[in-house]
């Protein structure tokens, strides 16, 4: 891949939903490094996107290229395998598992032995296994989880879950990182701490897209795309998209 090319590249997505259109004609670039912001009013199609990008949705029309490749016979699995990874509007945690467990799944694309090798606990398997304990137990503590590892999911708050997440989706070193409301259910100070985990993120080489209704948080994207019925209707930095009239007659109300 050359340098220029970007991580995932957007080339006029279309889609609808019995016969309605959600999305069209959506084309944008996240580059390698980068921190890009998608912002819009409710049911303009923003987790629809990401369900398209994330490998839960074919779009009708369009092409998603990461890392130069065209995604478009890639299960979701795979496109995880190869480090694109996402966070849920709702977040998914297994209720059972504690928050500890939850986070090793995380860990699980790092695994190199067979399984062949797993079922007979091999010295390499077994390795293995202490490295994911060590990462996992390492990301409880970055995350501030570590006083609740040992405690099952069901048990956290909102704001816990979403935090877990998060941890979750990071600790097997993602390149691209999908963060679809990260904030909603967090605190002030939550969302501060998310806001310094994602720039800490990306300066660790992690690219991130990230869907946000917080103004603040959304400062850390260099560009932000708006969103609204389906259609782009500003880019810029959030300085320029709070000025664009557009966006401020049908986003921002004013
Ligand atoms: N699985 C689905 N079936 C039918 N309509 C859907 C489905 N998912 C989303 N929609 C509709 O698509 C539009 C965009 O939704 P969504 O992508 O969730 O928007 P956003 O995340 O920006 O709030 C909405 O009108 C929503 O009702
Ligand atoms: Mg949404």
């Amino acid at each position: 891949m050359p340098d220029s090319a970007p991580l995932l590249a957007l080339r006029e997505i279309g889609h609808s939903f019995g016969g309605l259109s959600v999305l069209r004609s959506v084309t944008f670039d996240v580059p390698e490094g980068g921190i890009v912001g998608l912002i819009g009013p409710n049911g303009s199609g923003k987790t629809t996107l990401f369900n398209i990008i994330s490998g839960y949705i074919h779009p009708l029309a369009g092409t998603i290229a990461y890392r130069g490749r065209s995604l478009a016979r890639e299960s979701i699995q795979k496109r995880g395998l190869t480090g694109l990874v996402r966070t849920f509007q709702t977040p998914q945690v297994f209720e059972k598992m504690t928050v500890l467990e939850n986070i090793m799944v995380g860990c699980a694309k790092l695994t190199r032995t067979t399984m062949l090798q797993d079922l007979l606990r091999t010295p390499a398997a077994r390795g293995q296994m202490r490295e994911i304990y060590r990462r996992a137990e390492a990301a409880c503590e970055r995350f501030q989880l570590g006083g609740l590892r040992d405690l099952p999911a069901a048990s956290l708050t909102a704001g816990q879950r979403r935090i877990l997440e998060i941890a979750r989706a990071v600790v097997g070193e993602p390149k691209l990182l999908l963060l679809d409301e990260p904030s909603s259910g967090l605190n002030a100070q939550e969302i501060d701490n998310l806001r310094e985990w994602i720039v800490r993120l990306n300066e660790q080489g992690i690219t991130v897209l990230l869907v946000s209704h917080d103004m603040g948080l959304m400062t850390v994207a260099r560009t932000v795309h708006t969103l609204y019925f389906g259609e782009i209707i500003a880019s810029g930095d959030m300085a320029a998209i709070q000025r664009d009239p557009k966006v401020r007659e049908v986003y921002l109300g004013v």
